[in-house]
């Protein structure tokens, strides 16, 4: 009697969640509306603000990111992968275009080195003007946080999902009438430097908070 009568109620109540469920779902074309949030490591979203590590998915080719003179230039820094996989390089923050919604992929946002550097320029990603010389487009520092707008598109950068991780992309969308590159951000080799760069073949990357 009280077993039949506990069956019932567990029914009723796999029924109401189930119910629940369904009216909680999202409308039909509202899931792409809002793009998704990204993951670190842990499977936990990545905070505004917040300092992460970003490091290579693929072993043995370098470690995390960090600011390095490279080019025979020193200031601003550029953006480079440290040359050992033990060492995470340089902690960072993401700054979205729109804070308050999050860190989500495909959508317009600032990355910020935590450190101070020996130079004056900001520690903020920026996408150098092309390299004559070596006949590419690096990533550097220097750029301007926030201000969305034509004059700072190169300061903008997107994190895109790529396979089970992410990639980073330049293709910012601050400036509906500009025109702009949009392309991946690959490794490209400069004097044993592993300096960041325009490039077809994306560097594979992953989120770790810092500690
Ligand atoms: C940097 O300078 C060295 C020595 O002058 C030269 O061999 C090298 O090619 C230069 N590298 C770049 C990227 O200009």
């Amino acid at each position: 009697m009280v077993q039949t009568a506990l069956l019932q109620l567990r029914a009723r109540m796999l029924l109401l969640v189930f119910l629940f469920a369904l009216a909680s779902k999202p409308f039909p074309g509202a899931a792409n509306a809002v793009p998704a949030p990204v993951l670190d490591i842990s499977g936990n979203k990545l905070i505004v603000g917040v300092d992460y590590h970003i490091l290579p998915v693929f072993r043995g080719r370098g470690g995390g990111l960090t600011l390095s003179s490279s080019r025979n230039k020193t200031c601003p820094l550029d953006v480079v992968q440290e040359q050992q996989e033990v060492f995470h390089g340089l902690p960072l923050k993401f700054f979205p275009v729109e804070p308050r919604k999050g860190v989500r992929v495909s959508t317009d946002l600032n990355i910020k080195f935590t450190a101070a550097t020996i130079c004056v320029q900001s520690p903020v990603w920026k996408l150098d003007s092309y390299d004559d010389l070596i006949k590419q487009w690096f990533v550097t520092s220097g750029g301007v946080e926030g201000n969305p707008g034509p004059e700072t598109t190169s300061n903008w950068f997107k994190i895109e999902k790529y396979d089970d991780d992410y990639k980073l992309v330049f293709c910012p969308t601050v400036c509906s009438f500009c025109k702009v590159l949009c392309r991946d951000i690959g490794i490209y080799i400069v004097d044993g430097k592993r300096n960041l760069a325009l490039s077809d073949v994306p560097f594979k990357v992953m989120f770790k908070k810092a500690s």
